[in-house]
């Protein structure tokens, strides 16, 4: 039977056995006026997107999912709600692993276990609404990828989204009553290379540096090797 997930009492869950996005569907109920922490969960997608254009791929018994959130903020700031989306995501997944992984964020937000992609956050915005949209592999992942499954933890997708949902709520409040800080310090906690020399792929640009941190809207810090500190927004990073 499938597992019924308890969520927070802000939370309303819409549960769809298949739709074509979640996060259009959020989008939808948001246009429409439905509260914040209204929660779209398909157990299957058919028209999954992820960042950039990409299709997310729907497997079986993975975690796709969307929450309506409504924030007193400017555009800037919405966007960290990004990267609290990671932080809830590292800190669900390393409290479900059944066997040892390195869990790491990759800027702007994919969650890595042992370097394969097994989770990733699709923010979209108006002016008053956000929809976060995350897809989580926890029963299987597209080749090259990684789900919870290879690391032992034999939990339903209902499962993954009681928890998560829960760390979002804790850290959404954080984020309201204190800001960017925390939850800035948390990501940098799993960065993937932080402090290593890393390459930024931009549409027109591509260049070397160092990895210092983010600041304050989210935005890559690097030191290129003239000593120069450059800010990206967007754009993809790898190793070396
Ligand atoms: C990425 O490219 O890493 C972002 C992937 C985001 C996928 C999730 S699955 C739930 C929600 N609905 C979508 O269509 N996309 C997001």
């Amino acid at each position: 039977m499938t597992y019924k997930p308890q969520l927070a009492p802000a939370f309303n869950l819409i549960e769809l056995p298949s739709v074509g996005s979640t996060n259009d569907h959020a989008k939808q109920l948001a246009r429409s006026g439905y509260p914040a922490f209204t929660t779209v969960w398909a157990h299957e997608q058919t028209a999954g997107k992820g960042r950039q254009g990409n299709v997310w791929t729907s497997v079986s018994g993975n975690l796709y999912m969307s929450i309506l959130l409504r924030p007193a903020a400017t555009a800037a700031q919405n966007g960290q709600l990004s990267f609290l989306a990671a932080v809830a995501l590292a800190e669900t997944v390393k409290e479900m692993m059944s066997k040892p992984a390195q869990i790491a964020l990759k800027w702007p937000n994919d969650l890595l276990l042992n370097g394969k992609k097994a989770a990733g956050i699709l923010l979209e915005a108006e002016e008053d609404w956000v929809v976060m949209g995350i897809g989580v592999n926890v029963a299987g992942a597209p080749d090259g990828a990684a789900s919870l499954k290879d690391f032992g933890t034999e939990a339903e997708a209902g499962q993954v989204l009681e928890k998560l949902s829960a760390r979002v709520k804790d850290l959404y409040d954080l984020w309201v009553k204190s800001g960017f800080a925390p939850i800035r310090s948390q990501w940098l906690h799993y960065a993937q290379n932080l402090g290593m020399t890393i390459q930024v792929r931009m549409p027109n640009e591509t260049f070397s540096g160092k990895f210092l941190g983010i600041d304050d809207v989210g935005a890559l810090e690097i030191e290129t090797p003239d000593g120069a500190k450059r800010a990206v927004c967007s754009g993809e990073v790898f190793a070396g």
